[in-house]
């Protein structure tokens, strides 16, 4: 049959991006602050603010994945790394707090104090529990006990014997009671026979009420992602027992040796798989039929990260906007509810709140999380401002660190599909998370939605015109800074 090569000009598909939208108001009787911005992330995972952030070398670490869970949102802990250095990664979040300490350090009666300071100093603790015949508790050291002692007695001299302890039972609240009323920043746990089962913290109980929005797990440890390649196994099962989910780290997933090696790896690993980046209806079909039940979420956008020269280079592209709303029309179809995570392009909450609106359940920026203080890199001064590094995944700099240590990622392409640069400091996590969430309760005030959900259903869309644009920004008016342009 001959080609109509016309056609594929005049019925091509518009392909929209945060700029041709506005949310037309509607009628409206809710409150910004009433706003509900939880989600489900997956099928598993809830998220209290529907924030995550992208797995790039300059965007999300340990230190990035610990702030953004404590404000409810979740990190991505990137894989341009080596495995062990990723897990490590990943552990560090887990660590970071718990209700109850469950791999508790401890010492026995008969070792000395200077190697309880020892292992204090390499474990970066305060105190330990003092333990023998098989781990029944007797004592316990405490940096104030340490501080003044001979590091050459033992240990069952400086300790201090008379344990305050819980039952395995305890409650958050029964144990910040008990450690309120004695006077004490750690409570073991224990069992009837005094065998040592945990460790509660006061660090750990605060921690709680200072983040009441947090996204943990059961055990009150922060939840953290981790990006695999589809292709590595390997590291897929090194993570595996130490996140609460994978992440798809592939440009284009609709791609027949991609879906066959995440398949492979979605029958072998058991973890929640997130698939991605998608970007069409056709797309979206053909990855729910070759994962069979395994897509927990899917990475929407294709080319629209700030940091993206994919399109520019090779002229394929689904703009987040675009892909969001084309796999909400595939799951849909299919009659599965998946939740959609927009990826790429969100400079600011209204691009945001038109992602959701489109039937996404999340949006993931890069962008926005490097120029925080907890991303990896440090602040750079240029003509008296702050900024910090970012780079694209697919940008020379990254390939050459991923190719030097990822025989999964060959150079296939000689040609890089990012930039490198830097953005303006912005300040911690928290107060950018705030600044989000508050622009995103506003855009849902003005479209009458009170949830997620509710704004799939209330949201409607207004085409802005290229005038419009303009238009839409401040504009007759010459801001602070910028007085000689
Ligand atoms: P923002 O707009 O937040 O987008 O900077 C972050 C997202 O961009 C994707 N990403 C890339 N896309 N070349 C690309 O085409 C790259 O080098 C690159 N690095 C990251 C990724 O989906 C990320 O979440």
């Amino acid at each position: 049959m001959p080609v109509d090569f016309y056609s594929k000009l005049t019925n091509a598909r518009g392909v929209y991006t945060f700029r041709d939208f506005v949310l037309v108001p509607g009628r409206s009787d809710v409150e910004p602050s009433k706003v509900d911005l939880s989600i489900n992330l997956t099928k598993q995972i809830h998220l209290n603010l529907p924030l995550v952030s992208s797995p790039m070398d300059t965007v999300t670490e340990s230190d990035m994945a610990i702030a953004l869970a404590r404000e409810g949102g979740l990190g991505i802990i990137h894989r341009n790394m080596p495995i062990e250095e990723q897990v490590e990664n990943a552990k560090r979040v887990k660590r970071a707090e718990s209700f109850i300490i469950r791999d508790v350090v401890t010492i026995t009666p008969d070792q000395k104090i200077s190697d309880a300071l020892e292992l204090m100093h390499n474990k970066s603790i305060s105190g330990l529990p003092v333990v023998s015949d098989g781990d029944r508790i007797v004592g316990i050291l405490t940096k104030r006990d340490v501080n003044f002692a001979d590091p050459n007695v033992s240990v069952r001299e400086a300790m201090t014997s008379e344990v305050i302890v819980a039952g395995p039972e305890v409650t958050i609240e029964e144990a910040k009671k008990i450690m309120n009323k004695r006077k004490v920043e750690k409570l073991p746990v224990v069992d009837k026979n005094r065998k040592l089962m945990g460790l509660i913290t006061i660090k750990d109980v605060y921690s709680r009420e200072r983040f009441p929005l947090a996204t943990r797990d059961s055990q009150g440890r922060l939840l953290v992602g981790a990006a695999v390649s589809p292709y590595d196994i390997e590291r897929a099962k090194a993570l595996e027992k130490h996140v609460d989910l994978l992440v798809s780290d592939v440009a284009h997933f609709h791609n027949t040796n991609i879906l066959e090696a995440a398949k492979k790896l979605t029958n072998e690993v058991f973890v929640e798989f997130i698939a991605g980046n998608l970007g069409t209806i056709e797309g979206t079909k053909d990855t729910i039929e070759a994962l069979d039940g395994h897509v927990a979420g899917i990475r929407a956008g294709v080319g629209s990260g700030s940091i993206c020269v994919t399109s520019e280079v090779t002229k394929a592209g689904a703009p987040t906007l675009f892909a969001v709303s084309q796999i909400a029309v595939a799951l849909q179809e299919l009659g599965v509810e998946i939740p959609i995570i927009a990826d790429g392009g969100i400079r600011a909450a209204g691009d945001g709140a038109l992602a959701l609106a489109a039937g996404a359940s999340a949006i993931m920026m890069g962008n926005v999380f490097a120029g925080c203080t907890e991303s990896p890199g440090g602040l750079i001064k240029i003509g008296g401002k702050y900024y910090k590094p970012y780079r694209g995944m697919g940008s020379m700099a990254s390939r050459q660190k991923r190719f030097a240590m990822d025989r999964y990622n060959q150079p296939a392409k000689g040609i890089a599909e990012g930039v490198e640069g830097v953005v303006p400091y912005r300040g911690d996590v928290s107060t950018v998370v705030e600044e989000f969430a508050s622009g995103l309760r506003a855009s849902f005030g003005y479209a009458g939605a009170t949830s997620v959900k509710d704004l799939w259903q209330k949201a409607k869309f207004g085409a802005v015109t290229a005038a419009g644009v303009d238009e839409m920004r401040p504009h007759s008016i010459i801001l602070p800074g910028e007085e000689k342009i």
